[in-house]
Order: structure tokens, then C-alpha cells, then sequence
């Protein structure tokens, strides 16, 4: 049987593009990793990996001992490029959330030079409505020999489709394989061509639509989510003022058949819920109000928890009068930015207890199971065990729920201020 595709180039190998090239490389395609960042490449080359993905070692030191693999940071001919470089925001002017492409647009100009009749690029990219039709115009300006999908349709020289990537850190080898993908090719052809590309790994549906509506869907999952959470957290914030126990309200909520409420917590972290939103909030900014409010909410709930960490540290101190503010000792619990992993970026808890160590004066003490150090920004506090911690502070806040703490007798014991409702369960 002939392989639709021999040789394939993933542009950016960070969460997303080195599972990716690891898991195409695994069907023994060649597979091609063009990334700016050298020490990266030479790190893959070596067969190791620079980040952290739970059996991607494993895999990544196969495909390179096999040859299947190999990254670079010079481009070269490929039959497709999936194209999978950050898109985060920026500040302009007023506007705090613009959405930033200059990293896909730095990927098309990197492989304009190199695009050959017949093939195809995907956007893989979370991308705000509009960015696939942009690359396109903008590999088409650099390649005025060669005929793209918005001029020339299905009779094109280069396929373009955007695929949006949903998997989840922590299984993403295994969703990579099982999960639907959407497919949103600029024309017919453009999404046949991706979806044989993404039928040579995936055993989920191909589900072919627009790449606006790719792009739509992609930040549609992310804002569903990012809604849901602020209802939580502003009915915590709601029950605080009106002296109601949020987790017991959710509970007999919950009970209703058709109601499923989720957890309040410190905040949205992470690169992705707390920051999709914004690029549905950049386009219809008049229109997306619950989805410019949500976020509004989750960002501000870490003001919140600090405040409500000084409340405690007040009663303390006058439950304690001989005691001062710096005797007072605190014991956060967690820093991740979900429970039960150790990616501390973005995450409201970590950021709360940078600002709990600018202002307190007394010892803070630092729990976080799943990393060894704690990070600069934290060089005041003291990593510890929940045991030490326990024994060890006045005050307890519970900030992520890691399944360490969930049952933990002497930090049930310790009554600590559950941010995250860990103790809830
Ligand atoms: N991490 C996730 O869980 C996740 C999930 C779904 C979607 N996404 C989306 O996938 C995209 C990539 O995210 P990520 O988490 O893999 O990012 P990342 O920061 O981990 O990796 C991006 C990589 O791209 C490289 N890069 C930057 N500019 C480049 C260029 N011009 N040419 C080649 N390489 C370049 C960087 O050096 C880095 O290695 C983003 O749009 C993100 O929103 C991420």
C-alpha cells in the first residue's frame, strides 16, 4: 500500500508539535522538526526530550534511534508542514488581549521559501477566527510562483487547513491517537488531503467544516469552560458575602437532575482556558459579553482569595494578641495550576503565593508534591510536606486540589481555608 505522505515537517516542537512529530515519526513517516529554539533541537537530536510529557521520553528516543525523526532549525522541503508555534496575546494601547500571530507569521515566512507544488500546510494552532485565511495571504505574497486555495480553490498548487489541537497535557500521546479531529481545509480538497494526513495516526472521526468554524470550535471548548468556571466562582464570592457554605450549595444544586455546577477555585490558569476566550472577545467585542465577563471573574478571583487570606491572618492576630504579624507562619497548598500535575504556568495559586510572599512578613511555607524547587519568584517561601506544613503554620489555605492533600487526616485535622473544595469530596 502507498503512503499518502513520506515526509512531513512540524514547525514549532513544544506540548503540542513534539508529541505530534513523536507520533507521526511512530508510523515510521520521516518526520521533520523545525524549531527557533537550538538547545531543543540539539536536545530531540540527542533523543531526549525537553519537556514534560508523561512516555514521550520513551517514544522520542525510539523515533530518533530509528531515524524517523530529526529536528533542525534550517527549513527543508516537506510534503505537508503542520504548524504549531504559540499564540498568545498582547498589549496594544488600551487593549490588553490582542491576539499575537507574529509566530505564525514567522513560521510561514521561515517555510515559504521551501513549499513545493503539492503541499499541503496546517495550522495546528489555536488561532483566533480569520488566522488560517491570513497565512494563507501571507505564503501566498511570499510565494507569487506557486497558486493558493483563496485564489485558485480546489485547483490549487498548496492545500491549506486549519486543525485545531484539544488534547490534554498528561495524556496527550494517547488523545493525539483517540480523539475526533477537526478538519477545516479551505476547500473539498484541502481538508481530503489533511484528512489522509491525520488518518495515518488517528483512530478518532475526521470531521471536515470551514477553517473558520475549526478555529470557532476550538475557542467555542475553551470559553465553555472558562464560562462554567466563573458561574462557580462568582457564586463562591456571592455565598462569602451572604454567609451561605458554597460547597454545600452546589451540592444540593448538583442534586437537581439537569444542573452540573463546577468547583470554584483560585482562578483559570494554564495557556489555554485563561487565554482562548480573549480571541472571540478580540473579534466581536461588542457581542461576546458572558465571554468577556467570564474571564473578567477568573481573573480577578485571586484578589479575592488574598483578601480572603487576610481575614484569617486579622482574626489570628486577635485571637493571638501577643502575636505579630511576623510570627504569623502560612502554609499554601499547591502551586500547580490543576491539581495532580506540575505545570506551575499561568497558574493563579502560584501567583497568589508570590504576592502572599511580596507583602507578609512571616515565614511562608510552600507544598507542591509534584516539583522538587520552587521557582524564583518564590525564593521567600519554603518548600515542605504536607507533614512539616501541618506541624508546622498557623494558618492553612488549600489552593489546588492535588489528590495528596485530598486525603490528608492532618490537613482535614488543620481546617485550613479550602480555596478549591479539595477537602469537599
Ligand atoms: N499545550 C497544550 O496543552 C495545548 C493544547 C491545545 C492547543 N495548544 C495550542 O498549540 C499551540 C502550541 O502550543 P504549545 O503548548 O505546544 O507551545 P510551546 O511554547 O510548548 O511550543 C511552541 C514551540 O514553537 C517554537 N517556535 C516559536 N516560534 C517558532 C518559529 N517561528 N518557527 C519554529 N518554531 C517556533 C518554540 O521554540 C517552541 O518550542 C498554541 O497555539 C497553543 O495554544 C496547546
Amino acid at each position: 500500500m502507498t503512503l499518502p505522505f513520506k515526509k512531513i515537517c512540524i514547525v514549532g516542537l513544544g506540548y503540542i508539535g513534539l508529541p505530534t512529530a513523536a507520533v507521526f515519526a511512530g508510523r515510521k513517516l520521516q518526520v521533520i522538526g523545525l524549531d527557533v529554539n537550538k538547545s531543543a533541537v540539539d536536545t530531540i537530536n540527542r533523543g531526549e526530550i525537553h519537556i514534560t510529557e508523561p512516555d514521550l521520553d520513551i517514544v522520542v528516543r525510539a523515533v530518533v534511534d530509528e531515524g524517523y525523526l530529526r529536528a533542525t532549525d534550517t527549513p527543508e522541503a516537506a510534503e505537508a508542514f503542520l504548524i504549531a508555534v504559540p499564540t498568545p496575546f498582547r498589549s496594544e494601547g488600551d487593549d490588553a488581549h490582542v491576539p499575537d500571530l507574529s509566530y505564525i507569521k514567522a513560521a510561514s515566512e521561515a517555510i515559504a521559501p521551501v513549499l513545493e507544488k503539492g503541499n499541503l500546510v496546517i495550522l495546528e494552532s489555536t488561532s483566533p477566527v480569520g488566522a488560517t485565511e491570513q497565512m494563507a495571504d501571507w505564503l501566498a505574497a511570499l510565494r507569487p510562483d506557486l497558486t493558493f486555495p483563496q485564489s485558485h480553490g480546489d485547483t490549487s498548487d498548496i492545500r491549506i487547513a486549519h486543525c485545531p489541537e484539544r488534547v490534554l497535557p498528561g495524556h496527550v500521546l494517547r488523545e493525539l491517537v483517540e480523539n475526533d479531529r477537526i478538519i477545516g481545509g479551505m476547500t473539498p480538497k484541502c481538508s481530503e488531503r489533511a484528512t489522509a494526513l491525520y488518518k495515518m495516526v488517528v483512530d478518532g472521526n475526521c470531521i471536515v467544516t470551514t477553517p473558520r468554524t475549526a478555529e470557532m470550535a476550538k475557542l467555542t471548548e475553551n470559553s465553555f469552560r472558562d464560562v462554567n468556571i466563573a458561574f462557580a466562582n462568582e457564586l463562591s464570592v456571592i455565598c462569602d458575602k451572604l454567609g451561605i457554605d458554597v460547597w454545600e450549595l452546589i451540592s444540593l444544586a448538583n442534586r437537581h437532575p439537569r444542573v452540573s455546577i463546577l468547583r470554584p477555585g483560585p482562578g483559570v490558569g494554564g495557556h489555554c482556558i485563561a487565554v482562548d476566550p480573549w480571541f472571540i472577545v478580540s473579534k466581536t467585542p461588542q457581542d461576546a459579553k458572558i465571554i468577556r465577563a467570564a474571564r473578567e471573574i477568573n481573573d480577578a478571583k485571586p484578589g479575592w482569595v488574598l483578601d480572603a487570606i487576610d481575614r484569617e491572618i486579622e482574626a489570628h492576630l486577635i485571637k493571638n494578641p501577643q502575636c505579630k504579624a511576623e510570627d504569623v507562619t502560612l502554609a499554601c497548598y499547591g502551586i500547580a495550576f490543576k491539581p495532580d500535575i506540575d505545570d506551575l504556568r499561568e497558574s493563579p495559586a502560584l501567583n497568589i503565593v508570590r504576592d502572599l510572599c511580596d507583602k507578609l512578613p512571616g515565614k511562608i511555607l510552600v507544598v507542591e508534591p509534584n516539583v522538587t524547587e520552587l521557582p524564583p519568584s518564590l525564593s521567600r517561601g519554603q518548600l515542605v510536606d504536607v507533614d512539616q506544613a501541618t506541624a508546622m503554620a498557623d494558618i492553612h489555605v488549600l489552593l489546588v486540589g492535588h489528590k495528596d492533600f485530598r486525603t490528608h487526616a492532618g490537613l482535614r485535622a488543620a481546617d485550613p481555608l479550602d480555596i478549591c473544595g479539595a477537602l469537599e469530596i
